[in-house]
């Protein structure tokens, strides 16, 4: 059976980026940065980005484009040992349980773009208003697991339309129509009153920021946001032609990903200054003082409308993303059919999404070490499951396989400037072999509270 592949570079390029941009960048970025120093954690998210976001990043769409392979088979190919096979695999189940709360939490979204069509986010008088509404409807185990199943729905139909008839196609509509509705969002906050003070919160230097702790926000969110350790990458990158340019295939996605971050915050903090709130982090944000906003601003039925979708659009891509290595395993593994493989992973993404689904409500006091179920998973993959596939990457292209090697497969498809270029080749023998491993090492090693 021939293995599917992206229609061109470009098709990998739409769908890494759409992969990356999820509800890290809207929901979780915006935050970071107005707690975090502002511009100072900008600069620091960035830095993070070249030294280790960067580098696992092209590692594993590097592994996925020299092996043709989904991880399992990638990392065992490449390093000629069942044990790197099997890491791989731990990676692919990263990406099941990644798609399991993902779909719970985006589920809740969707749940919230039907309330915003109802008038429902943009219609109340007082706080207490808003979080009597969103209490109501997170205690509702039916619309939690209702909304995760219909979540799955889109993603179900996505996946089985194949990965270029389904993911590229997708990701080809989505992009473009979520950046539309960003630059939307982002003229209506500028033009609001008081968004200088908005844009002051977010990018004003605050030196007294420049802690440990900030750096390593600044280094889990540069991980979490470019999709690595997952499986996601290497399945992706194994869709490419043997002959695309690796580093010209990556960087747009990287800059895709950091400029929706960065306009994201811009969107949500003009908006939240222009009524006089204080920001909030997490799910207070996007559940309970954006719509006390949209409920003061004007336009605040269409503008909270556009949000949702926004959201809902960047959870979409997000999630069909996490899907994809399991269902390239059971294609490449066993010669299933892929609607064979969709139906199976859709089906247990579903069953091990529920207990996430039912956090808030008939779950909300089962809990393990202080944590409910979502929170759970949440923890074991960003903490823990997370930063070790990206070290197996990372690990693999820097040590077993060595970066003679690795630039040499690098170099393919690659410009004749690139290969000759001191500083890029520098760049990848610092912080692939050191850097980047170092680092995530000490992430790693901080989540466990070892350090
Ligand atoms: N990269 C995805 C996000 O940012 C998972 O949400």
């Amino acid at each position: 059976m021939k293995r599917s592949a992206w229609s061109s570079k470009l098709g990998f390029v739409f769908a890494a980026a759409g992969s990356a941009v999820g509800l890290a960048n809207i929901w979780r970025f915006p935050y970071e940065v107005g707690n975090n120093g502002g511009a100072i954690f900008v600069i620091t998210y960035l830095l993070c980005l070249l030294a280790i976001g960067f580098p696992v990043f092209v590692s594993e769409v590097l592994i996925g484009r020299t092996t043709q392979s989904s991880p399992a088979g990638a990392f065992g190919k490449l390093a000629k040992s069942r044990g790197w096979g099997f890491l791989g695999g731990i990676t692919i189940f990263t990406g099941f349980i990644v798609s399991a709360f993902y779909s719970a939490i985006s589920g809740w979204i969707l749940g919230y773009l039907v309330e915003a069509v109802k008038g429902n986010v943009s219609s109340f008088s007082s706080l207490q208003e808003v979080v009597a509404h969103h209490t109501s409807l997170m205690d509702s185990a039916w619309w939690g697991v209702g909304f995760h199943t219909l979540f799955l729905i889109f993603c179900w139909y996505v996946l089985v339309s194949g990965v270029k008839g389904g993911i590229e196609r997708g990701n080809k509509i989505i992009m473009p129509i979520l950046y539309l509705l960003l630059i939307l969002l982002v003229v209506n906050g500028l033009f609001l009153p008081n968004s200088m003070e908005g844009l002051r919160f977010l990018f004003s230097p605050d030196w007294h920021e420049v802690t440990p702790v900030m750096f390593l926000i600044a280094l889990g969110q540069s991980f979490f946001t470019l999709s690595v350790g997952q499986g996601t990458m290497v399945t992706y990158g194994s869709y490419l032609k043997r002959d695309d340019n690796i580093v010209t295939s990556c960087f747009p996605v990287v800059a895709m990903d950091t400029l929706v971050s960065l306009l994201s915050a811009v969107a949500v903090f003009t908006i939240v200054f222009s009524v006089g709130m204080e920001p909030k982090g997490g799910s207070g944000l996007i559940f309970q003082t954006l719509p006390m906003v949209f409920s003061k601003i004007p336009g605040g039925y269409f503008f909270g409308f556009l949000f949702f979708f926004l959201v809902f659009l960047a959870a979409l891509t997000s999630q069909i993303s996490a899907m994809e290595p399991s269902i390239a395993y059971l294609i490449d593994r066993f010669g299933w059919r892929r609607s064979r493989a969709v139906a199976l992973v859709t089906l247990g993404v579903f069953l091990l999404g529920i207990p996430s689904a039912l956090s808030s409500s008939v779950l909300k006091d089962a809990t393990l070490w202080g944590l409910n179920p979502q929170e759970l998973m949440l923890f074991s993959v960003s903490s823990i499951l997370i930063p070790l596939g990206g070290f197996f990457a990372i690990a693999l292209v820097g040590w077993k396989w060595g970066i003679t090697g690795a630039l040499k497969e690098l170099h393919r498809g690659a410009s004749r400037k690139l290969k000759d270029s001191k500083l890029f080749n520098a760049y990848v023998w610092i912080c692939f072999k050191y850097v980047a491993p170092v680092l995530i090492t000490i992430v790693f090693l901080n989540a466990l509270k070892l350090f």
